[in-house]
């Protein structure tokens, strides 16, 4: 392989994988009382994928890196760093990253998760870069995965008609052409709004007990509309300041790959930052909020559509539990 300079951080490689089985508006509202009608008006989504019981978060990770890898043109072994952004690991430890390595059979490479819920991908590629600017680190694979039906309370249609399972995968890799790549990152937390979307038990604070378990505490609890409030006012504020730090306006962004949560909270981000819905990437409506996962599916949906092509600004930007959010812009080389 070439010696790089290092110049820039650009996305070489997208891929992703989401689970077979469909779960439609009409499926659920066999199981809690809801309408196709609500569903559809309150937030755009139509339908979302579930995987398998015996399909996991890793599982799901490993088939959309492998993906990346070979969409990059690269092997597993020019991989030097792994990282997995979730919320739903397959367990409280070991990490996801290393089972991702396992089951591609990488190198003895540093592999570790990141959790900011919904920001957790961009999140992830900041620490990549990072790292990759002080490491020599030339190639990281960075993953957002979710098996979000695992911590779904089937039982509240209030949080169960959101949340879907998949999987999505960037290689960032760096690059001697100049100024493409990742061009900024932001990423901020408000920890004073912690109680508004959370999974209270299994922690350290409430360890699983058969009472935690009985109180669902083990599934999300989210106050949405609270929750909405927050996603409209700090989304449309980070992708601002992003495209400000870049020296960017609303013009100059080719496309918006946002966080897949509510096409109310997309439209009102549309309307504010002035950049017609023409120019995002929407596909909530199939695969609803997917936390982690959903940046990194659109992109890779985005990419493969012939939506993305050289020299295109993307924006990027999320919002989560924490609270959390992060936005980023890349130029595609
Ligand atoms: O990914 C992390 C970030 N997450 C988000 O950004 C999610 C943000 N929040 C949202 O997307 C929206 O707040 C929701 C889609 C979750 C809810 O929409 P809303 O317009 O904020 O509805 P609401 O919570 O204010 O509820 C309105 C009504 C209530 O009935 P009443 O009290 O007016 O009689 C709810 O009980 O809708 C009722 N409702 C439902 N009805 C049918 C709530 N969920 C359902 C449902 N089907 N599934």
């Amino acid at each position: 392989m070439s010696e790089l300079k290092g110049n820039s951080v650009i996305i070489s490689g997208v891929g992703s994988f989401t689970p077979p089985k469909v779960l439609s508006n009409n499926d659920l509202s066999k199981i809690v009382e809801t309408t196709d009608e609500w569903i559809r008006s309150r937030t755009g989504i139509r339908e979302r994928r579930i995987a398998d019981d015996d399909m996991t978060t890793s599982d799901m990770a490993a088939q959309a890196g492998k993906e990346a890898i070979q969409n990059a043109g690269l092997e597993t072994d020019d991989i030097g760093l792994i990282i997995v952004a979730t919320v739903t690991p397959d367990m409280p430890f070991p990490n996801t990253a290393c089972f991702v390595q396992k089951k591609l059979g990488m190198g003895k490479i540093p592999a570790f998760d990141i959790e900011a819920a919904c920001s957790g991908f961009i999140y992830a590629m900041d620490v990549a870069r990072g790292l990759m600017a002080v490491n020599g680190t030339k190639h990281a694979l960075v993953i957002g995965a979710e098996k979000l039906s695992s911590i779904t309370n089937w039982e509240d249609r209030t949080t169960c008609v959101l949340f879907g399972d998949g999987a999505g995968a960037v290689v960032i890799s760096k690059s001697d052409k100049e100024d493409v790549g990742i061009l900024n990152i932001l990423t901020g937390a408000d920890g004073s709004e912690t109680d508004i979307l959370m999974v209270p038990g299994g922690g350290s604070a409430s360890p699983s007990t058969v009472e935690t378990i009985e109180r669902s505490m083990h599934k999300i609890q989210m106050q949405g509309n609270q929750v909405f409030k927050h996603a409209v006012r700090v989304m449309c504020q980070s992708a601002s300041d992003v495209l400000e730090k870049s020296g960017l306006t609303a013009d100059d962004v080719d496309i918006v790959v946002p966080h897949q949560a509510n096409n109310r909270i997309i439209e009102a981000l549309a309307q504010r930052l002035n950049v017609g819905l023409d120019r995002f990437k929407i596909n909530l409506d199939r695969y609803g909020n997917t936390s982690a996962a959903s940046i990194p599916i659109a992109l890779d949906e985005a990419y493969r559509n012939g939506r993305i092509r050289p020299g295109d600004n993307i924006l990027m930007v999320a919002f989560g539990g924490g609270l959390t959010w992060a936005s980023a812009v890349i130029r595609w080389q």
